[in-house]
Order: structure tokens, then sequence, then C-alpha cells
């Protein structure tokens, strides 16, 4: 007997008829996403505006990355060095994270979404900790998607804090091992990043999941964060499944 086709989802149909292979999505995507301040000032808005705007991408790519079958966006919405930013801009995206969090957590838990947090959230702004700690906490029983905000991040910092537990621990210099470091990561359980996508053209890394991010593969579109949305997220994933990954050995 023929075997029976799966039922499709919209954002899976899409991806079929691009010639995506659904069997071999990557697990783990990580974002930067950079731009909202230039598709801002292209419009002459205000940069918060900018942010506004790349929220609501985010909310869409969140949902067609959970329905093609990615098990893990991790995000990032503010790097430690973002703190060097004027002052209303900071507050302006501490209060914009802040209410998306609590915005969205309904649509998040509807959607089986797990949201999870990576930083130093203990710096963060009182009332932002309460509500990543309430969306944790709500979805944490959640087996979709696990959604990482990138929040007061940076890898470096993440290293830095991983080392500081192992020596607090007492560890010995021969038990300080790529796999101790990475038990004492933020979250230690998630794969590394196989998808590093970067909006708004530029070539660069940016101290985001740098330890993970060894050996992920880039995408990086010269479109701003706000204006990437679906098909975007698509021709990414076509572009992963057409490269070929040797984690530094030889492939013929
Ligand atoms: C980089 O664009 C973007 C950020 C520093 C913040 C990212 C935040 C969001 C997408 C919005 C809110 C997030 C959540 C989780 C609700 P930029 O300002 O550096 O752009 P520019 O380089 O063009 O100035």
């Amino acid at each position: 007997m023929p075997k029976a086709s799966p039922i499709l989802n919209p954002t899976q149909e899409s991806a079929q008829k691009l010639g995506i292979e659904l069997d071999a999505i990557p697990a783990h995507v990580a974002v930067i996403m950079d731009g909202n301040g230039r598709w801002a000032k292209k419009k002459g808005f205000a940069r918060l505006l900018g942010h506004r705007e790349g929220y609501k991408a985010l909310r869409g790519i969140l949902l067609s990355a959970s329905e093609l079958g990615i098990k893990f966006l991790t995000v990032y919405a503010f790097s430690a060095e973002n703190w060097r930013r004027p002052e209303d801009e900071v507050k302006g995206l501490m209060s914009l994270i802040e209410r998306a969090a609590r915005d969205e957590l309904r649509l998040m838990h509807q959607n089986n979404v797990r949201v999870n947090v990576s930083g130093r959230i203990h710096e963060l702004p009182q009332g932002l900790q309460r509500a990543l700690n309430d969306g944790m906490e709500t979805t944490k029983i959640n087996t979709g998607i696990t959604f990482t905000l990138a929040v007061n991040y940076g890898g470096r910092a993440e290293i830095v804090d991983a080392v500081k537990k192992l020596v607090a621990e007492g560890a010995k210099p021969e038990q300080i091992s790529e796999q101790t470091i990475t038990d004492h990561l933020y979250n230690p359980h998630h794969p590394d990043p196989d998808l590093m996508i970067r909006t708004a053209g530029e070539m660069r890394w940016s101290n985001f999941l740098i330890w993970q991010g060894a050996y992920c593969e880039l995408y990086v579109t010269e479109k701003t964060w706000p204006e990437f949305s679906t098909p975007d997220l698509l021709d990414a994933v076509k572009t992963f499944q057409q490269r070929t990954r040797k984690f530094g050995a030889v492939v013929e």
C-alpha cells in the first residue's frame, strides 16, 4: 500500500514547493536581528519605531519556525554592549521586551512554545525579570519549539560566567575541558546552533553564541530585520540545506 502523505501546515507546504527537505530542517536557528534603526531611518521614523516593527517581524518568524519544525530558535534581543546606546533607546527596548513577553505569553503557550532566556538576566530591570520568569514558568511544560531570548547577553561574558562557576565548584585544571565548559553555559542542554541568520548585511558575528556557534552556517541577508518574513526564513533554510558541513573533516 502506498504510504499516506503527511498533512502539511502552510509553512511546510511553501517549504516543500521551494524544494526544502522537511526531514532535514536545522534543529537550532540563531538570529541576529539587525537593522531596526536603519529601517526606521529610511522611513523617517524614530529608532524605537524600528524596534517595534522588529517585534512584529519576530512574532511571525517564531510561528513560522515552529510550523517548520525548528526545535530551538534563539534571538539576540539585547546585547551586553547595547547598554552603550542612548538612555531613551535602552529604556524603550527594555519596556518593549517586557511588554512583548507579557502580551505574547498566551499566543506562545497556545502554540506549545517553551520560553527561555540567555544572558545576565539578574542585571535587568525587575519588571522585565518578572515577565521573563513568568513566561518560563507558564510554558515550562510545553513540548514545541524552545524560544530563547538573549537579553543582556554577551558570548564572552557567557564563557567568563561558565569558568567562574567551574572555579566556584573547585574544578581542577585537568577537569577543564570543552565539555565541562559547555556544561556550565547558560543553556547547557541546548544543541549548538546549526544556522545563524543575520539581517541588514553586516558580515559580523557580534559576540553572539561564540562558543556554541563555532561550526554553525552563516546566512546574511541585506534585508533589515523588520523586513524579514517567512519567505526569507525559508530561503535561509534552503541555503543551509545546500551547504556541506564538514566540522573540520574532509568530505568527498
Ligand atoms: C538591532 O538593530 C536590534 C536590536 C539591538 C534590538 C532587537 C530588538 C527587537 C527585534 C525588537 C524587540 C524584541 C523583542 C524580543 C520583543 P539596530 O538598532 O542595531 O539597527 P541599526 O544597526 O540599523 O541601527
